[in-house]
């Protein structure tokens, strides 16, 4: 059953004499979106609810993640490996799976934040962009929070505390992304272009894990209520993506577009470096041939719904599809 939370409140409706709902970028349209989006906040963000209590949640012989999200779940080695082990990796798992987001909200969102609320982007200084990014910003560090305290409580109970997580690739894209790129308008059009795609992807991949009630209380419900924010994020990040698109010159506009797949491309990516440091480190029975095998079968990450990206285009009145 949808509740109000699966609701978009900034999708584009047709104001009175409107034949049909506009693009998000339209001015008063636009205006009207935020609008609906900032008075709608107190009611629906998850930080102005009461937290979730991590302790009470915790059932330890609950699996933290599931198999099917493993790169390797179908490989003999990972199947003829004893149940501990087995259990060691769906809880490496949630933890990266963690990580990866807390990196996608630290290094890609909030930067994109901080770039309307200073201004830096011209055409959409001040009012309501700035106050509607705010609250964005406020709602990815609850976010942290959130997954912070899940993720302590993950290392404690199952003797992680050492694990170590490294970079993933959609954060080694970005920063090649900005090496490529020095320019400051193109620093601001990376980060950007980067946070909408990450912002239209997100709900996808935290989908995965939302609704799958076979695994650790804390970890499923962590994720929906993270969820309930992010479809809202969704729209504030088209809108914002689309009111800056159209304000660009062609030369910036080529470029912005020139970037959008490559977040695309990396944000599902199946981190298989990430594994075999994570399966090394907890000493995984032959933990580098799984993982051998995985990269020579080409192997894919998780799968999200890349219809979504052909969507955003839609939004953004661009006659392309997306080619990842
Ligand atoms: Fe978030
Ligand atoms: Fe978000």
């Amino acid at each position: 059953m949808q509740n109000a939370f699966d609701e978009d409140p900034a999708a584009p409706r047709a104001l009175p004499g409107d034949a049909v709902a506009p693009p998000p970028w339209h001015g008063a349209h636009m205006i009207h979106t935020l609008s609906r989006l900032l008075t709608s906040w107190e009611q629906r963000a998850a930080v102005k609810k009461p937290d979730l209590d991590v302790q009470a949640l915790y059932q330890p012989g609950c699996p933290d993640y599931l198999v099917d999200l493993l790169p390797f779940a179908d490989h003999p080695d990972f199947q003829n490996a004893g149940e501990e082990f087995r259990q060691a990796a769906l809880s490496c798992g949630w933890l990266a799976y963690c990580e990866k987001t807390v990196a996608i909200e630290s290094k890609i969102v909030n930067p994109a934040c901080m770039h309307v609320i200073d201004g830096d982007i011209p055409a959409i200084r001040g009012e309501p962009f700035r106050e509607t990014a705010s609250q964005a910003l406020v709602d990815e560090s609850y976010h942290i929070l959130m997954i912070v305290k899940a993720c302590e409580v993950t290392r404690r109970k199952r003797g992680l505390g050492h694990l170590q997580i490294p970079d993933f690739e959609l954060i080694r894209q970005l920063r090649s992304c900005r090496a490529q790129y020095p320019e400051d308008w193109q620093q601001v059009l990376v980060q950007l272009a980067f946070a909408v795609v990450s912002e239209v992807m997100v709900s996808d991949y935290l989908r995965l894990l939302s609704d799958a009630k076979s695994i650790q209380p804390i970890n499923y419900l962590t994720t929906e209520i993270h969820r309930r924010d992010e479809s809202a994020h969704s729209a504030v990040f088209k809108t914002v993506g689309a009111a800056v698109l159209h304000a660009l010159s062609p030369r910036e506009q080529e470029f912005f577009l020139q970037i959008l797949p490559e977040p695309a491309r990396w944000f599902a990516d199946a981190e298989l470096r990430v594994w075999r440091s994570m399966l090394t480190q907890i000493d995984f029975p032959h933990a580098d041939r799984m993982i051998d095998d995985c990269q020579n079968a080409g192997r894919k990450g998780v799968e999200l719904d890349l219809n979504k990206l052909d969507e955003l285009y839609v939004d953004l009145e661009i006659s392309r599809t997306f080619r990842i």
